[in-house]
């Protein structure tokens, strides 16, 4: 009998109803993993929802039925098939690995593999075909705001072959789990009142303010999670030369994420033939009729699947290149749907 990570995962094509385990089932990635599972009717054996020990014991409710919260240990992963994982870069570390010696496939929605060699990053409608090659038995699921940027640049880069990327992004709090959205009502509440407030989550007031710092700042002066669009992009688009530069900016949205764009390609372009480039792709939609007042905004994706297009033209400055704005639910396409769509296509 094969024992080494991955062994069982080998025969999972076959599998039609698999053991599913959620890691971290009771923050808001997991819940959300809950209802994609649910939604699209996931062809699932058994679930095994695993938290901290704080969560032992509480009933969380899935197609009708309640199910207990588990204490996860090192031995969750008997029987187990898939395992998303969603409870922070140490857990993943630290389970990750038991759960594909167990012979599971681990979906990690966590940074903590995304760029090991071994391991493959993938968007399903971008790159399914490298969720194959999985010799630790892992597969990453992107940063969000890269899932969402690369849902509008992938069929952009099929047509016209992408060469850089300027982009700024307008996160919403939810990003930062529920502690965000707690600190901008909080702040919220307070300023209404006149009452003081101290900055807990973020490092400056984010109530009627941008702060223009998303994770920790790295020695060249961009944040972490600027880098990571540059390192996934060149990762899941296969273009290891590929140029990003990228400004992270926290915004007082609540949920969904927006991004502006500027693209460079290879071949020239224009803004009707971006428009026709999106023409029969999933997961991505245009909006884009500026003088009617139809554009994306983070309400119209909050709670969706698909990242949604607009403000598509030709960029002014550089020559091949056109100016976007695309917005993605982050806690959905930006994490849960991503890695349970990974589920479906292995
Ligand atoms: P718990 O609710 O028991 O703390 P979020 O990112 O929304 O804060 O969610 C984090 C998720 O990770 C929660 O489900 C949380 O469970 C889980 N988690 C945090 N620490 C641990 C741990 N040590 N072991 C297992 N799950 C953990």
């Amino acid at each position: 009998m094969l024992s080494a990570p991955g062994a069982r995962n080998a025969g999972l094509e076959k599998m039609n109803h698999p053991h599913v385990a959620i890691v971290g089932a009771t923050g808001a990635v997991g819940v959300e993993m809950l209802l994609c599972l649910e939604q699209r009717n996931f062809p699932l054996g058994k679930l095994k929802l695993l938290a901290s020990a704080r969560s032992a014991g509480k009933q969380m409710t899935f197609r009708g039925q309640k199910i207990l919260v588990e204490e996860l240990t090192h031995d969750s992963f008997q029987g187990v098939d898939i395992a998303l994982f969603s409870a922070g870069g140490g857990i993943s570390l630290e389970y990750g690995p038991s759960a594909a010696a167990a012979g599971a496939v681990v979906i990690d929605n966590s940074s903590a593999f995304r760029m090991d060699d071994g391991v493959p990053l993938v968007v399903p409608e971008i790159n399914p075909e490298a969720a194959k090659n999985r010799p630790r038995g892992i597969i990453a699921n992107p940063n969000c705001t890269t899932i969402i940027s690369l849902m509008a640049l992938a069929p952009l880069h099929e047509a016209f072959g992408l060469r850089s990327i300027i982009a700024s992004s307008y996160q919403a709090v939810s990003g930062s789990g529920a502690q965000g959205i707690i600190e901008l009502e909080e702040q919220m509440t307070a300023i209404a009142n006149g009452q003081p407030f101290t900055p807990k989550v973020y490092p400056r007031q984010i109530a009627f303010n941008v702060i223009p710092q998303v994770d920790s700042f790295t020695e060249n002066g961009y944040t972490k999670e600027e880098l990571k669009m540059l390192n996934e992009g060149r990762k899941i688009l296969d273009l290891p030369e590929l140029r990003v530069s990228c400004t992270c900016v926290r915004v007082p949205v609540y949920r969904s994420h927006s991004v502006s764009i500027t693209a460079q390609f290879e071949r020239p372009v224009n803004a009707d033939a971006a428009r026709a480039a999106y023409a029969g792709k999933s997961g991505i939609e245009v909006v884009d009729d500026p003088t009617n007042k139809i554009f994306p905004v983070p309400l119209d994706t909050t709670g969706k699947d698909d990242c949604l297009v607009g403000r598509i033209r030709k960029n002014l400055v550089f020559g091949n290149a056109l100016d976007l704005w695309v917005v993605g639910d982050q806690v959905r396409k930006g994490a849960a749907l991503n890695a349970v769509q990974i589920a479906e296509i292995l």
